[in-house]
Formats: C-alpha cells, sequence, structure tokens
C-alpha cells in the first residue's frame, strides 16, 4: 500500500466520553485497525501491580520496565497488547484495582515513554495486516503520539452522563478522579490540542456521533 493513502484518526477524550465505542465502528466502517491504547496502559498497570511496584518509586518502576517485553495481537479489527507473550484478560483490566492505579503509573514519565514507541509501531502493524489505517484512542494520541494524523478527534461530555454511562456498564471507577488526576499531570495531560475537532457527545447517540466524525473522513477520503 502507498504510505500516503495510510489513513490515521485520533480520537482523545477522558472517561467514559465515547472513545472506544466511536472508534470500534470508524474501525469497521473504514477499515482501519483499531488500537485502544487505554487498555495498554490498563495492562501495563495490571502487570506492575503484579510486581509489586508502586507508581511513587519510580526507581522501581524503570527497573520493572526493564523485565517487560511487549508483542501485539490483531482480534478481529483490534490490536490487543501482549505483556511478556500473554493477553491480560479484560476483567483484571477493567477491574477495580487497576481502575484506582492506572492514572497514577500513566502519570510516570517512564511508563509514558515505554509506550510511546509501542503505540506509533502500530501503523507497522495495521500496515502489514493490510489495514487501510489505524484509529487510536487515548488521551494524548492527537498531542503527542501522532499530531500529525490526518484528523484529530476530542471527546467530551458532561461529567454526569458519563458517570451514569459508566455505573451502567456495572464497572467500579472514579471517573471524576481519573479525570482529575490525568488533566493535571505534567506529561502528555488530557487536553483537546490544537487544531482537533471538538465534539460534544452528552446529547448525542453513538450513531449521530460516529456521523459527525465519518462526514469530513469520507469528504477527504473522496476528494
Ligand atoms: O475507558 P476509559 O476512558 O475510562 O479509560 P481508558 O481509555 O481505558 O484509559 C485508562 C487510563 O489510562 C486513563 O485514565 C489514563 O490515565 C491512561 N491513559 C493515558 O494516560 N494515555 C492514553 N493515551 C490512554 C490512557
Ligand atoms: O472509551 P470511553 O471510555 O471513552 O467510552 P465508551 O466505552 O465508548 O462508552 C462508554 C459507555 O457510553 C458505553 O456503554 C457506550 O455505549 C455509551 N455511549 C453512549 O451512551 N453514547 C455515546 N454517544 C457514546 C457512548
Amino acid at each position: 500500500m502507498n504510505p500516503k493513502n495510510f489513513l490515521i484518526v485520533a480520537i482523545d477524550g477522558g472517561a467514559a466520553s465515547g472513545k472506544s465505542s466511536t472508534s470500534r465502528a470508524l474501525s469497521a466502517r473504514f477499515n482501519l485497525l483499531h488500537v485502544d491504547t487505554g487498555s495498554f496502559y490498563r495492562a501495563l498497570t495490571a502487570e506492575l501491580l503484579r510486581a509489586g511496584v508502586s507508581p511513587a518509586d519510580q526507581v522501581a518502576v524503570e527497573a520493572a520496565l526493564g523485565r517487560i517485553t511487549l508483542g501485539t495481537r490483531l482480534e478481529g479489527r483490534s490490536a490487543l497488547m501482549e505483556v511478556g507473550g500473554r493477553v491480560v484478560p479484560e476483567a483484571e483490566i477493567r477491574g477495580r484495582e487497576v481502575n484506582a492505579h492506572v492514572s497514577h503509573f500513566a502519570a510516570v514519565p517512564a511508563v509514558r515513554a515505554f509506550l510511546l514507541a509501542y503505540q506509533r509501531g502500530q501503523a507497522g502493524f495495521a500496515r502489514d495486516r493490510g489495514f487501510r489505517g489505524l484509529v487510536m484512542e487515548g488521551r494524548d494520541i492527537g498531542s503527542v503520539i501522532f499530531p500529525q494524523a490526518d484528523h484529530r478527534f476530542f471527546l467530551h461530555a458532561d461529567p454526569e452522563e458519563r458517570a451514569r454511562r459508566r455505573a451502567r456498564e456495572g464497572g467500579q471507577d472514579s471517573i471524576a478522579e481519573r479525570d482529575r488526576l490525568d488533566s493535571s499531570r505534567q506529561a502528555a495531560p488530557l487536553a483537546c490540542p490544537p487544531g482537533a475537532v471538538a465534539v460534544d457527545t452528552t446529547f448525542n447517540t453513538l450513531d449521530e456521533v460516529v456521523e459527525t466524525i465519518a462526514r469530513p473522513i469520507t469528504a477527504a477520503l473522496s476528494a
């Protein structure tokens, strides 16, 4: 595939703003690899917790990261991160322990640096498997990982609506606290980067949000 035709879509936003559901729909519509970087931070957090490391102990975090090897497995259209050859189960990465610690580990610069090249490398993984491009979701995709992405969107929704959405999913998750930590950290804070398109999803169904985002992508592809 001509590398120039490779499409990169960045979707950032706070917890339960609709990133995953929107990204999955875009992945199916445009034949893009779906990459959920939040699941990468979650899987790494599970591994570091298992190693007994505290996010406050940066030396221990760096030592533990030095022993971790990453791989990628394709499941459907999604890239799953392998840690030491194993995909951390969903129940674990969405569980209470990881919810409570992930933003603390994600604020550690060594953790972000550890995942940087791996995340960018997903473009090669997508190319090798014949995808037309990738849609990557997270907190810093349009600002740090792929600032030159073809399309960058920042989803937001009222905190009450996001809390309702997460509660409907049945998880135990303090999303307001994670947003506070994610927005206030020094390294790659959660914020709508200049030039990204902000989309308020509070009063819109998933289908409406997907249409809003798909429109400029379709227009650019057919231009
Ligand atoms: O699904 P939800 O939006 O609740 O969270 P997530 O996308 O699974 O991300 C979990 C956590 O990982 C976030 O609260 C951030 O602390 C961290 N994260 C990050 O720092 N940078 C990213 N690109 C993605 C996630
Ligand atoms: O990935 P992120 O945490 O940003 O959000 P999500 O997992 O895509 O969406 C969280 C919940 O909100 C899911 O149950 C979605 O079905 C729901 N949702 C919604 O009700 N309306 C939207 N416009 C988008 C998502």
